[in-house]
C-alpha cells in the first residue's frame, strides 16, 4: 500500500506495488483523462534542471484533474536571496499541498524534505543517489515489451557512478527473480559500492569495461549520459563523454536483440541515426513516464480511479 507514503527510494517498492502501478498505468494509457485528483494540489520544487520529470508529473496531475503549483526557477524565488532548502520546503508545506515532488542536487535531500513536510514527498532525483519514478518508468517500458519483470538481462552502460537512474533501476530489478545486469563502464565510472551492496544476493551482476564483454543475450541496453554537472575536472568529462557510442553497427553486434533505453537527455552516447531504429524505445520510455506517474499519484493520494 502506497497511500500516504513518501516515495524516496526504489528499494521501498514491494513487487505487488509495482505490478499494481503497472496495471493502473496501462489503464491510463488506454484512457489518459480522469477527474480522480480533482481538488488536489501537487507542488513541484526542482532545485536542479529537469524537462521530462517535471513536465511528465505536471501533465500527469493535470490529466487527473488536479492542480499543480511549481516553485519556479531559482532566479525568481528567494533561493536567489540565500533561503535554505529546508525553509523553502517548510514554507511551501504551510500552504497545504497534498503532494510534493522534489528534485535537488544533494543526496538525501528528498528524505530531508519528507522529515519537514506533512504531505507525502516523491523523490524526483536527489543528486547522484536515486530517481525512483524513473525506475518505475523503466520497468513499465520493459514490461510492455516483454510482458514480465523477471528473467530479464540488461546492460547498463556509461556513467554508473553518478547516474541515479541506474541505481534506482537496479534496486527495482532486484525485487523480481532471475534478473541480471551487466554494468558496462570506464574504470573511473563504475557502479557505486553501496549500490552493489544493496543488490547483492538479489540481482546478479557482472562489471565489464567493453560492450564486447557482454556474452549473454540482452533484453535491453540501457544507455546513460556522462553526468557533466558531477565532474570537478571538466577535462575528465571531455575524455569520458564519448566512451560508448551506440551506433546501429555497435547495436547489431550485441548479443540478443535488445531494445535501446535511455532516461534522456542523450548527449553523445546515442546518435540520431538510431532514433528510427526498430529496437529504439527511449522516446516511448519518456512517454511511459507520464502514465506511470499518473498511477503513482493516484496510489500515494489514495484516490479512486
Ligand atoms: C535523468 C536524471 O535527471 O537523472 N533524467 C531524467 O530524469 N529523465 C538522467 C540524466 O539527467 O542523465
Amino acid at each position: 500500500m502506497l497511500k500516504g507514503r513518501d516515495i524516496l527510494s526504489a528499494l521501498d517498492f514491494e513487487p505487488d506495488d509495482i505490478v499494481d502501478l503497472m496495471g493502473l498505468a496501462d489503464r491510463f494509457r488506454a484512457e489518459p483523462r480522469s477527474s480522480a485528483a480533482s481538488g488536489r494540489i501537487m507542488t513541484t520544487a526542482f532545485f536542479e534542471p529537469s524537462t521530462r520529470t517535471r513536465l511528465s508529473f505536471t501533465f500527469a496531475m493535470t490529466r487527473l484533474g488536479g492542480d499543480v503549483v511549481d516553485l519556479g526557477p531559482e532566479e525568481v524565488t528567494s533561493r536567489a536571496k540565500g533561503e535554505t532548502f529546508e525553509d523553502t520546503i517548510r514554507m511551501l508545506d504551510g500552504y497545504g499541498p497534498d503532494l510534493f515532488v522534489i528534485r535537488h542536487g544533494q543526496p538525501g535531500s528528498a528524505a530531508a524534505a519528507a522529515e519537514i513536510a506533512a504531505a507525502p514527498v516523491i523523490n524526483a532525483g536527489d543528486g547522484t543517489n536515486e530517481h525512483p519514478t524513473q525506475a518505475l518508468t523503466d520497468l513499465y517500458t520493459l514490461r510492455r515489451e516483454y510482458g514480465r519483470l523477471d528473467g530479464l538481462t540488461l546492460a547498463m552502460v556509461g556513467d554508473l557512478k553518478y547516474s541515479r537512474t541506474t541505481s534506482s533501476l537496479s534496486y527495482a530489478l532486484s525485487k523480481f527473480p532471475n534478473n541480471k545486469v551487466y554494468y558496462v563502464s570506464p574504470p573511473q565510472l563504475r557502479m557505486r559500492p553501496e549500490v552493489l551492496d544493496n543488490i547483492s544476493g538479489r540481482l546478479r551482476y557482472e562489471e565489464v569495461e567493453r560492450l564486447e564483454d557482454v556474452k549473454e543475450p540482452l533484453h535491453a541496453v540501457y544507455m546513460t549520459r556522462v553526468q557533466r554537472e558531477r565532474f570537478s575536472d571538466l577535462s575528465e568529462y571531455e575524455r569520458l563523454k564519448s566512451y560508448y557510442v551506440l551506433t546501429p553497427e555497435v547495436l547489431l553486434r550485441l548479443p540478443g536483440r535488445p531494445i535501446v533505453m535511455h532516461p534522456l537527455p542523450r548527449i553523445a552516447e546515442i546518435p540520431e541515426s538510431l532514433d528510427s531504429h526498430p529496437q529504439s524505445r527511449y522516446f516511448q520510455q519518456a512517454q511511459n513516464g507520464m502514465y506511470v506517474r499518473m498511477a503513482l499519484i493516484v496510489r500515494v493520494l489514495g484516490l479512486n480511479a
